[in-house]
């Protein structure tokens, strides 16, 4: 068993966008995995949940991020659908984050679920960077796997570029349409007032290592300007779902992105008719780089702390309710905590 309580928090980092503009590819090339061949079309249906190390951001990264410049344990992407008919799960997965990624495929531009996206984004003043994706499939793109955005940009012909520019600069007018004042990120001097778009390819990886760079920097001016979130409080959370698991029964997963959790603890969850009180009987965390929906392998683990995916499993959780919230009661009266859980 281990025990897990970081110090510093680790930012929830929420990936919203248009259907099929890529959003689980770019986390597939981020945590080298292959997600999105096991949906159904390649749809998305659930809110996801994926813990990635600082030495792996690093790794991806390349040279643009070295771990000694942060002190954030890693991030947390929270993956969502971007299908029309999930409303409720792009503003649950928007709620939850500290920081975003908005991916927009550059060749088609703006769509209803951006601005839908981009609205979740600008009501919860979540600070966000926009990933131009699919850059790849620019005609005549020749292109050069991993490579950090500038130098495969400089590789390509006259042509190519300027097809590109040309989308870029499309994508930079609908987000000043929207209200955002945006520009290419290696413009942007200051991200709390400009949005940076990075030219990506979820396909081929190029620009990948300055997304994660301009996320990191995000994220870090994020959690320094959060120093007072407690994150070693009961733990606050909501589920992503409930879920059926051999030998455990009924199961929740769960995004914690308060304080933390033991595998002793009385919890309240929000149910169907009441909100339920029970004691966690096992804790089980999710490998690191594993996508929570998908995972099939847990750690059990004492105790875990914020931001987290984490599958939680209790007795009487079959009224529990993706979406409704979670909470640790530990020294609290249990009828406060309660209160707290049905007034959300
Ligand atoms: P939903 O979750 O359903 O909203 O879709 P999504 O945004 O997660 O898109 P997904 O990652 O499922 O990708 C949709 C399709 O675009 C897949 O066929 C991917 O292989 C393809 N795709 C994604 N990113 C790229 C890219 O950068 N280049 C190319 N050529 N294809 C891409
Ligand atoms: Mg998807």
């Amino acid at each position: 068993h281990e025990t897990e309580t970081p110090s510093l928090r680790t930012p929830i980092v929420a990936v919203l966008g248009h259907v099929d503009h890529g959003k689980t590819s770019l986390l597939d090339k981020i945590r080298g995995s292959t997600v999105i061949e096991g949906e159904a079309g390649a749809i998305t249906q659930h809110i996801g949940a994926t813990a990635v190390p600082l030495d792996i951001v690093s790794k991806v990264a390349g040279k643009l991020v070295s771990p000694d410049d942060f002190d954030l344990p890693g991030l947390l992407f929270i993956d969502t659908p971007g299908h029309h008919s999930f409303t409720t799960l792009r503003s649950r997965g928007g709620a939850l984050a500290d920081i975003a990624i908005l991916v927009v495929d550059v060749n088609d531009g703006f769509q209803p679920q951006t601005e839908e996206a981009i609205n979740i984004l600008a009501q919860s003043q979540t600070p966000f960077v926009v990933a131009a994706n699919k850059i790849d499939t620019t005609p005549g793109w020749n292109p050069n796997p991993d490579s950090p955005i500038k130098a495969t940009y400089d590789a390509q012909s006259d042509r190519a570029r300027s097809m590109l520019d040309q989308n870029l600069y499309e994508l930079i007018g609908e987000l000043s349409d929207a209200g955002f004042s945006a520009d290419l990120y290696w413009r942007v001097q200051n991200f709390q007032n400009n949005i940076g778009v990075v030219p990506v390819s979820a396909e081929t990886g190029e620009g990948v290592p300055d997304l994660l760079t301009v996320l990191m920097g995000l994220a870090q001016r994020y959690m320094r300007e959060d120093m007072e979130i407690d994150v070693t409080g009961p733990g606050a959370g909501t589920v992503l779902e409930v879920k059926e698991e051999k030998g455990f029964g009924t199961t929740l997963d769960v995004v914690l992105y308060d304080g933390t959790v033991g595998a002793d603890e009385t919890i309240v969850v929000g149910g169907k008719n009441a909100p339920i009180v029970t004691d966690v009987r096992a804790l089980l965390k999710p490998r690191p780089l594993a996508e929570i929906r998908t995972e099939d392998r847990f750690e059990k683990v004492d105790s875990i702390g914020a931001a987290a995916g984490v599958k939680i499993a209790a007795p009487d959780l079959d009224d529990a309710m993706a979406g409704a919230p979670v909470r640790v009661v530990r020294d609290r009266e249990i009828d406060d905590v309660i209160e707290e859980v049905e007034a959300e």
